[in-house]
């Protein structure tokens, strides 16, 4: 069982720190109480010495494990070298930028930022400033960070949206004053209606913000075409084209959504796999775009921004990729593909309906009606037929068996290089064995949408 020591931990916590975490997505109001104490690879243990295997790697960025030697080394030499922060030029900026320019040939130059809140703001900024217009599209299901300028409420309520093909952007909390403003919110994957939408505003809008695959509303690949008929659609309007690859950058690909389906942006977002879990992101873009920075003409600054410890860590990380990417993205691939077969085996055994998408190492699992075959495409249909009390049920009992992924429906399970097929099949059997534990028909009465 879930020791008592956790919730106690927590609750002492919450004395001092508010909520007792520093994100609120960190604790939510039905999850079972978890500290951690140590981790390695691809385990946590909790501060009673419970052992779990970790299918969430910190919300993508840990594409190498848990305390990889590859960061930690690079950043134990750093350390020695220049310290933390310097608030001065180094060359760590100018050889990190050039690998990652490798990777993205859509990116003349790079600013570095600490998270993906600030180059999603400034991308927002250059964007407005670039075109001299103020609208910004944005996507239902789609996160960008929690700023002012773009926090909606991507998670919205299916019957505040559903008659609406655009609108307003909703405040994603209370006290935004009135942001974010000028941004309007369409479902995803869907060109006809960005196109109706368009011809209407487009001469208005400076940029579609997008994630080119879906991650913050389970994981949802972009139809055929659908990226390039966005690509077009902006540059026929004037419109940038703003590709936030936080979470799909170095992980459906090396050079992220940009290489795996031949789509370039104006301007990319990037973090997460990009530095294997330090808190450093990156702002990329188009030459003239970028040249506001360069001018002047747009602020971007930050006491941590291109700190040289993150740089040095996310610099052995790029040369990781630079040096073994053909091996780590087949094996990323391959390990995935294993999971998602076998995982719809079990269940499909155990006769519980469920839909299992990937792309690449992030995958997303959900409980669904029978005879429910199709897949989700957008997020009003993934937030609509699926059972968000199943996947919760499935995630406690999961946690206690010794397996943590992340008790929202919505957030990806993400791999790391270290989650073999021995290691998979380890998490498949205790996956297996809580599919039979669970008395799923209690839970069946839970009422659905109708599909439409
Ligand atoms: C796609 C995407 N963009 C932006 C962000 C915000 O990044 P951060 O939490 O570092 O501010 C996230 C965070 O998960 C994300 O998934």
């Amino acid at each position: 069982m879930i020791s008592k020591l956790n919730k106690v931990l927590i609750d002492t916590a919450k004395e001092n720190v508010a909520g007792g975490t520093d994100s609120t997505m960190r604790l939510l109001p039905y999850q079972l109480p978890l500290v951690i104490s140590k981790s390695e690879g691809i385990r946590v243990w909790d501060v009673e010495g419970k052992e779990l295997i970790d299918m969430n790697m910190g919300y993508g960025p840990l594409l190498f494990g848990h305390r990889s030697r590859i960061v930690t080394d690079a950043i134990k030499k750093e350390l020695e070298l220049r310290g933390t922060v310097l608030g001065f030029i180094h060359e760590l900026s100018s050889e990190v930028a050039l690998l990652i320019k490798k990777s993205f040939p859509s990116i003349d130059l790079i600013r570095f930022s600490s998270s993906g809140t600030e180059v999603a703001q400034t991308a927002v900024r250059l964007a407005r400033a670039y075109t001299n217009r103020t609208n910004i599209v944005v996507f239902e299901g789609h996160y960008h960070g929690s700023s002012n300028a773009v926090f909606h409420k991507y998670h919205a309520e299916i019957a505040d949206i559903e008659s609406q093909p655009s609108y307003n952007a909703i405040p994603g909390t209370e006290g935004m004053g009135g942001e974010p403003q000028n941004i309007f919110v369409l479902p995803w994957n869907n060109l006809n209606l960005l196109k109706t939408f368009f011809e209407e505003k487009g001469e208005t809008i400076a940029a579609v913000i997008m994630e080119p695959v879906m991650g913050n509303a389970g994981v949802i690949a972009p139809k055929d075409g659908y990226l390039q008929g966005v690509r077009k659609l902006t540059q026929d309007y004037g419109s940038l084209l703003i590709f936030d690859e936080i979470i799909s950058g170095y992980r459906v690909a090396r050079g992220g959504a940009q290489e795996r389906y031949g789509v370039q942006s104006d301007i990319t977002l990037l973090s997460k796999a990009m530095n294997g879990g330090v808190p450093i992101s990156a702002i990329g873009g188009r030459r003239e775009v970028m040249n506001l920075l360069v001018e002047g003409r747009v602020f971007h600054g930050g006491v941590y921004s291109g700190n040289p410890m993150c740089l040095a860590a996310t610099l052995a990380v790029q040369q990781e990729y630079d040096t073994n990417g053909e091996w780590i993205y087949s094996t990323l691939e391959d390990n995935s593909r294993y999971l998602c077969t076998e995982l719809l085996q079990i269940f499909k055994t155990a006769g519980i309906p469920v839909s299992v998408q990937n792309v690449g190492a992030m995958i997303s699992l959900s409980f669904v009606e029978e005879g429910f075959t199709q897949r989700f495409e957008d997020y009003r249909e993934i937030k609509k037929f699926t059972n968000k009390d199943k996947y919760i049920k499935f995630q406690n009992e999961l946690q206690i068996e010794g397996v943590y992924i992340h008790p929202n429906q919505f957030e990806p399970w993400y791999l790391s290089t270290l989650h073999t097929t021995e290691q998979l099949d380890i998490v498949l059997e205790k996956m297996d064995k809580v599919i039979r534990r669970i008395n799923w028909s209690s839970m069946d009465s839970v009422k659905l949408h109708s599909r439409v």
